[in-house]
């Protein structure tokens, strides 16, 4: 089985095509990944659709993922259906693709937050005001046959995340929080051998949160228990497999005891150096 961090074994990407996956009733995880094929470990970079009566977008995607992004979601919905593009943070992977999409879906709303529109108006946002809802942590909107809940994850990365609680099928999107790196893109974690997975899990947690580690273990505890307690049947994540009824015991196990657990020290320069030595020798001697 492949470390985290093993390097590089091929310079160029390859294309890995991943099909949309429906979770729940009109409910679909559009699927990317990255450096699959390069790299021991790919992470997922997914984006979601709701096809309700009123369509929602969750998360756009990563730019390099541009085209089978749009070709995706655009298969699942017709632009003019789209009445919401829901943006969980301001990270590139994922409102990475939203312009292309609000200029696409001329009848959507971008629903964000006032901090995540404060922060991307620095030359990231180039959506009208008169386009914008602000739905912050704990706040609602309706989309037409079922209820939305922006709900910010127990970990994150950015101080503007909320993920989205759809309360007619109890999916919820979790923005980066329960997600796990993979060797191949994976549908979902119940797929993966549960070693591993454990393991993946946790890493991804503390590397995309390392203040986890500073918590006081009895306040995560109690912000992983009011997750529990929302009815969620099934948590989809931008960076890892979904997480179906099957794994939804262990997620939850996993994440109330993060704050103690003992993570991987992320890849540092000789792993880089091996990286290079890599390419070296695949484009036949020093460049
Ligand atoms: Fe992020
Ligand atoms: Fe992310």
């Amino acid at each position: 089985m492949s470390t985290l961090t093993e390097p590089l074994t091929h310079p160029t990407p390859l294309p890995v095509r991943h099909e949309p996956v429906q979770v729940a009733p009109e409910t679909w995880v559009i699927q990317a990944t990255h450096g699959e094929g390069i790299a021991p470990i790919a992470v997922h970079m997914n984006a979601m659709v709701i096809r309700g009566a009123e369509p929602v977008v969750v998360d756009t995607g990563a730019p390099v993922n541009r085209d089978q992004y749009l070709e995706d979601l655009f298969g699942l919905v017709e632009p003019d259906d789209v009445r919401w593009v829901f943006i969980s943070h301001d990270d590139v992977d994922h409102y990475g693709n939203l312009h292309e999409v609000m200029d696409a879906c001329p009848n959507a709303t971008l629903v964000a937050s006032w901090f995540l529109c404060e922060r991307m108006s620095v030359g990231r946002l180039d959506v009208a005001p008169t386009r914008w809802r602000w739905v912050g942590d704990g706040e609602s909107f309706d989309a037409g046959d079922r209820t939305l809940t922006a709900i910010r994850p127990p970990l994150y990365d950015s101080p503007t995340t909320r993920g989205l609680l759809d309360h007619r099928t109890g999916v919820y999107w979790a923005a980066d929080c329960y997600g796990a790196g993979v060797e191949r893109g994976t549908a979902y974690a119940s797929d993966l051998d549960p070693d591993f997975w454990a393991h993946s899990f946790e890493t991804m947690q503390a590397w995309t949160s390392p203040w986890v580690s500073a918590l006081d273990p009895q306040a995560h505890l109690r912000s992983c228990r009011h997750m529990e307690g929302l009815g969620i049947t099934t948590i989809a994540s931008a960076h890892g497999p979904t997480i179906g009824s099957a794994s939804l015991d262990q997620a939850f196990a996993l994440m109330r005891t993060l704050p103690a657990a003992t993570i991987d020290p992320q890849p540092g320069q000789p792993v880089l150096d091996d990286i290079i030595a890599s390419m070296t020798v695949q484009t036949g001697g020093a460049q």
